[in-house]
């Protein structure tokens, strides 16, 4: 099979496209067809930090068809259409390969009528959405609809994949969706994928702007930049409120004013998707399944998430355009469906 791997890190020349053997499942494991590849921020990363295995395939996200399943598996069956996340944490298989095994856990039906587009964009992107949205005091811990009605959520960079997802799920769940972005063609994308208020956080005065349309506050800021907008979040977010960093955009380092945070119990909440207990990962799995299932999560401009096609052989120019800031979501085709 053709697979894209690397054997030491750095720039995206260090990809190259080989020949590997097909790989055999083992017990409770499933081998998809892998059609497509979603390619995030972390698959760059990981590939310019320490090498953690002699040769990895790159891409934590995909979807596919399931081919053959191992021993004891009964979610999912030959011939499945599926996604699947995570594949190349802690492993040395991502999903920039023709066929990937992966525990069933990994591996997810996708409704009839949702693209193998949407399957291969949702793993990292939705899944932080997710725990960013069930971090707060007194909950929800699960999303559906209902779940946050008469919360105000507010989504930092609302034309980002994370950011997408966030604003997507939280509409789902009933939230008053706030939004912020750099400029007015974000600002389309951002009230494409179904904010309520979208609000240029380069012009003017954003908070005045945010607190306009939320005088109360937002319950759960759903953080990408913590540093650039810690004043920001300090004054919109509302007592007993939740800042979810789920990134550190803009630098490393946050400025906190202590003493006005506690004095209305805000939590900030640091999150990262790939360390978050098994329970509530298989929690976010099936909520993000039912929200797929509803029509609620939804990819392509229309959604304000447009999508950037790249062949396999030319995973390394989907690595840069992620790098380089692309806005939407860069998909590798691996194979026809
Ligand atoms: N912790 C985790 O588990 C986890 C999971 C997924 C992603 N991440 C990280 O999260 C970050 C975003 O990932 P992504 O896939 O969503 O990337 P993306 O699609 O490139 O989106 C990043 C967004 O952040 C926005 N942004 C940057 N600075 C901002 C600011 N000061 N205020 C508001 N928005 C701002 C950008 O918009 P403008 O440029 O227009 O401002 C852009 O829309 C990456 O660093 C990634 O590694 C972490």
């Amino acid at each position: 099979m053709r697979a894209i791997v690397y054997s030491e890190t750095g720039d995206s020349d260090v990809l190259r496209l080989t020949d590997r053997p097909v790989p055999e499942p083992g017990p409770g494991e499933v081998r998809v067809r892998v059609v497509r590849s979603g390619v995030n921020p972390t698959d760059w990363k990981s590939r310019r930090g320490a090498l953690s295995h002699p040769e990895a395939v790159p891409n934590q996200d995909g979807a596919g068809i399931v081919d053959v399943t191992g021993p004891g598996v009964t979610a999912v069956g030959p011939g499945d259409r599926v996604w699947v996340w995570e594949a190349a944490w802690g492993r040395p298989d991502g999903t920039a390969q023709e066929y990937v095994v992966l525990p069933a856990r990994q591996v997810v039906p996708l409704p009839h009528g949702a693209s193998l587009d949407l399957g291969a964009s949702l793993g990292i992107p939705a899944l932080t959405a997710h725990h960013c949205l069930t971090v707060a005091e007194g909950g929800p811990d699960r999303l559906a609809p209902g779940a946050l009605d008469g919360r105000t959520v507010l989504v930092a960079g609302g034309a980002g994949a994370v950011g997408n997802a966030a604003i997507q799920l939280a509409r789902w769940a009933g939230a008053t969706v706030v939004t912020t972005v750099s400029g007015p063609e974000k600002a389309a994308l951002a009230q494409a994928a179904g904010a309520h208020h979208v609000v240029n956080y380069r012009t003017g005065d954003p908070a005045a702007q945010i607190r306009a349309v939320a005088p109360e506050g937002a319950d759960i800021v759903v953080e990408v930049a913590p540093g650039p907008n810690a004043v920001l979040d300090r004054v919109v977010t509302a007592p007993q409120g939740v800042v979810a960093v789920y990134a550190n955009n803009g630098g490393d380092d946050v400025a906190l004013s202590v003493r006005e945070l506690f004095t209305r119990n805000i939590r900030y909440q640091f999150v990262l998707v790939y360390t978050v207990p098994e329970a509530v990962k298989d929690s976010a799995v099936a909520d993000v399944r039912a929200a797929v299932a509803a029509g609620a999560l939804r990819v392509g401009e229309e959604a304000g998430l447009p999508l950037h096609h790249f062949p396999l052989e030319r995973t390394a120019d989907a690595h840069d355009a992620v790098e380089s800031g692309a806005v939407g979501k860069v998909l590798v085709d691996v194979a026809p469906e």
